[in-house]
């Protein structure tokens, strides 16, 4: 989603701007921009489409120590030029950059700005001319900034160029993600920490309602009633090589490959010094205390919720509901008496997710994060946090989070069900090394899977997955990843529940993925495949070691029937992956999505 770098310092600030704004390409965005401050005074660039459009269009003779720069993902009108950040008030003194959603955008327009011609069809607009406005009252800069600061409803990260304050950028933050990096002789803003790190590892973050004074040498953040707020800086535990795609075509393939260590490291991060797994002690009495777990997610994630409730339902034996985040802030059910909460988020980011959270806090309710991102809103507003130690995700499409997803949240039910003295029959770390080393042989058969995918996409518009129980969870995953990015139409379905109405919809050649890694339901999933096949479909059945037919397609090595998800996913994955390639998709930046979705 959209992304804000802004520089001040010594070196060429278009430089370090555009460096960060690629990093933030991961992001998705569909137009981007620089401001910076020359002495003679600010000059904008701005671009539909990619970061490489927009260098382009940039005057490579013009020097300036200071800018700000973003990606926009369109929410208020088209991806265009003149939609695309930075935004300039009426004089031109004032330039600015949002990430958010303005939600009495319209009111204010009506109410202070009937006289003005906007430029663009955008509610960041509204703000920078709204400021200019209140300056034009006769009100200070900063005075103007944090009065329209009050009046905003909605979501911002802002930061500001004033042309008649040239050594500095302002910066703003609520609900939205920012952060100021420090480096000596020169301070940066970024919305997110990958974006900076080529410059600087330490931040500090800044919180709702504040307000940032970043200079060249020093920092200052204020509330909104103009108090000096002191905070310590922490290091970003990134390492930029991290974020390289390295010898991979794609960060979704580099990111499939990597799901064996991720598992591993999850194990070790989890071990105690005797080998047995841990998890803070205040969590697993949270855990253990509650009469019912409530998982909020969205997405992929909120696919790994619904695996994670058959993992603590039958380890740790509470009883779990998973739901869809932006469905539950606004039709919040009925709760249980001592209800905990846990949130599932790779970016720890996600609006949906965090309007829940807030209202849960209010509720004075207990909540949980299992996320990605250490320091990011979900997990510091919750009360405590599961680290995903997955290393950072850079394609839009989920695949080492959501395997990361699976293993701290089995993890988690492992070590509660010990904790309560339940016997579960499982050794956990040996059965998570077992899915590690079969993820890594289909990661080896690469090749087998590309066959099948081009096989089964070659003419297909649309496409069914269908599996029961644990493997129904999958297939919504698997068909999340096809349609995401590679835009063939595709439904995860429970096996049983096709032939109620959506069987209509079954032609001559349907591709209908079908998994089948559980033994008490093997035969009646394979009953489903007939049924479809009696239509026309073109079965491609992915079974599990020892539960193999003649005509399975896919065989994938045996693990614990509990952990199945962790690996009957990667050939999804790999599908979705090659299916994409052989469409000529933007893996790794789907149209029209955003990997920190942001807003609600
Ligand atoms: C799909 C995908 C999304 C995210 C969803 C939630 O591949 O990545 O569906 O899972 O937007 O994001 P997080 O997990 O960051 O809360």
């Amino acid at each position: 989603m959209c992304g804000i770098v802004g520089y001040i310092g010594n070196q060429d600030a278009k430089e370090v701007l555009l460096k960060g704004l690629e990093k933030l390409e991961y992001r998705g965005y569909d137009s981007s921009g620089i401001a910076i401050m020359s002495e003679n005074g600010i000059h904008v660039f701005k671009e539909k489409g990619r970061i490489a459009d927009l260098r382009a269009t940039v005057d490579n003779d013009l020097f300036a120590a200071t800018g700000i720069g973003h990606t926009r993902w369109a929410t208020h009108g088209v991806p265009s030029q003149s939609n695309a950040h930075p935004h300039q008030s009426v004089s031109g003194r004032f330039t600015l950059v949002h990430n958010g959603v303005i939600e009495n955008d319209e009111l204010l327009k009506q109410e202070y700005l009937m006289d003005i011609a906007l430029k663009s069809d955008t509610d960041t607009e509204v703000v920078v001319q709204f400021i200019e406005v209140n300056v034009n009252k006769g009100l200070s800069f900063e005075d103007a900034f944090i009065k329209t600061l009050k009046e905003l409803k909605g979501s911002y990260a802002i930061a500001l160029l004033d042309e008649q304050n040239p050594d500095v950028i302002y910066v703003a933050k609520n609900k939205s993600p920012l952060l100021v990096g420090l480096g000596k002789g020169f301070n940066v803003v970024a919305s997110d920490a990958m974006a900076m790190l080529q410059v600087t590892d330490q931040f500090v973050e800044l919180m709702d309602q504040e307000i940032v004074i970043v200079k060249k040498e020093d920092v200052t953040i204020k509330n909104l009633q103009g108090e000096v707020i002191e905070r310590a800086p922490y290091t970003a535990q990134l390492d930029a090589s991290d974020i390289e795609k390295g010898t991979y075509p794609h960060f979704m393939l580099k990111e499939i490959d990597e799901q064996p260590l991720v598992i591993r490291k999850i194990i070790q991060e989890y071990q105690n010094a005797t080998g047995q797994l841990t998890i803070d002690p205040e969590i697993i009495e949270a855990v253990s205390e509650a009469d019912r777990i409530y998982v909020i997610a969205a997405g992929t994630s909120y696919h790994a919720g619904l695996v994670g409730k058959q993992f603590i339902e039958k380890l740790a034996k509470v009883p779990v509901e998973v739901h869809i985040s932006s469905e539950f802030g606004y039709n919040m059910p009925l709760l249980s008496a001592n209800p905990l909460f846990i949130f599932i988020s790779q970016s720890g980011e996600t609006a949906d997710s965090r309007a829940v959270l807030v209202q849960v806090k209010k509720l004075g309710h207990i909540a949980l994060t299992i996320t990605n991102v250490p320091g990011s809103t979900l997990s510091r507003e919750a009360d405590f946090t599961l680290l995903l130690h997955a290393g950072p995700e850079i394609a839009v499409a989920s695949t080492k989070a959501y395997t990361a997803q699976l293993a701290v949240l089995a993890i988690l039910a492992e070590v509660t069900a010990k904790n309560n003295g339940k016997e579960i029959g499982l050794d956990l770390v040996r059965e998570l090394g077992i899915a590690a080393n079969a993820i890594e042989v289909l990661c080896d058969s690469k090749e087998e899977i590309e066959k099948v995918a081009y096989e089964y996409v070659q003419m297909t518009r649309n496409a069914f997955f269908i599996g029961r129980g644990i493997d129904y969870y999958v297939c919504l995953e698997g068909a999340l990843k096809l349609k995401e990015i590679s835009y063939i139409q595709a439904e995860g379905f429970a096996g049983g529940e096709l032939k109620h109405g959506t069987i209509a919809l079954i032609e001559e050649g349907t591709p209908v993925i079908a998994l089948a890694t559980q033994e008490s339901v093997n035969l009646i999933i394979r009953g489903n495949v007939k049924e479809v096949v009696a239509r026309g479909a073109n079965p491609l059945i992915i079974s599990m070691k020892g539960l193999e037919m003649t005509d399975d397609r896919l065989v994938i090595p045996e693990v614990h029937e509990l952990l199945t998800p962790l690996i009957s996913v990667v050939p999804l994955q790999l599908f979705a992956y090659y299916a994409a390639l052989h469409r000529d998709c933007d893996v790794d930046k789907p149209r029209n999505l955003a990997k920190s979705v942001t807003v609600e």
